[in-house]
């Protein structure tokens, strides 16, 4: 498969790039091509809601990062959202990529594309990952994306706690696994 990764955090090596690429090194291992991007720094800038692309009949009128991140998308059979739990939910930067598939919906949902989620959180509490999950779930659902699997690392606050918990062989295996 052509893996395609968003990685949402701003920080290039932190833990949740510790996950990403666990995931990576295990779905190599196995055969598939994996791209990382690291979306907080694409220059992708919000949707403004203007509606010119009529959610999808045409192109978005902002020309920015956005353009090369659809075209990967679109040319994918898998896309992995990668966040740091950010007040509960992704980032803004992720966010801001998935409001901009708004201008692709109907090609990104025809692709019928195989999801994950790999995430990291200073939290351990069970409901930690509550809302990012129905989040996550919601939005495969509606984009008609068949869900692979997710790594939800409780407690990986640091690139230490993270190095040193269970969530990146995880993300090792669920990549293997593929
Ligand atoms: C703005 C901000 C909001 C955060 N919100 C949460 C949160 O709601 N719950 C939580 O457990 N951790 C929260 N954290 C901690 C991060 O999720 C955690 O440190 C994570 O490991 C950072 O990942 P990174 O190294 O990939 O950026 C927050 C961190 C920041 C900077």
């Amino acid at each position: 498969m052509n893996i395609i990764v968003l990685q949402g955090s701003p920080n290039e090596s932190g833990s949740t790039a510790i996950l990403v690429e666990e995931f990576a090194r295990g779905a190599r291992a196995v055969g598939h091509a994996v791209e990382r991007i690291d979306v907080a720094h694409e220059g992708v800038r919000p949707c403004a809601g203007c509606e010119a692309c009529g959610y999808g009949a045409r192109p978005c009128v902002q020309h920015d990062g956005m353009g090369a991140i659809l075209d990967k998308v679109l040319a994918a059979d898998m896309v992995v959202f990668a966040t740091p739990l950010y007040y509960y939910g992704m980032t803004a930067q992720l966010k801001a990529v998935i409001d901009r598939f708004c201008s692709e919906n109907s090609a990104i949902t025809g692709r019928h594309l195989k999801a994950a989620l790999l995430t990291a959180a200073w939290n351990a509490d069970d409901w930690t990952f509550e809302a990012l999950v129905a989040h996550y779930r919601t939005i495969a659902r509606y984009l008609d994306m068949t869900d692979c699997g997710m790594v939800l690392g409780y407690g990986c606050g640091t690139p230490g706690m993270t190095r040193a918990s269970k969530y990146p062989r995880a993300a090792y295996e669920l990549g293997a696994s593929l």
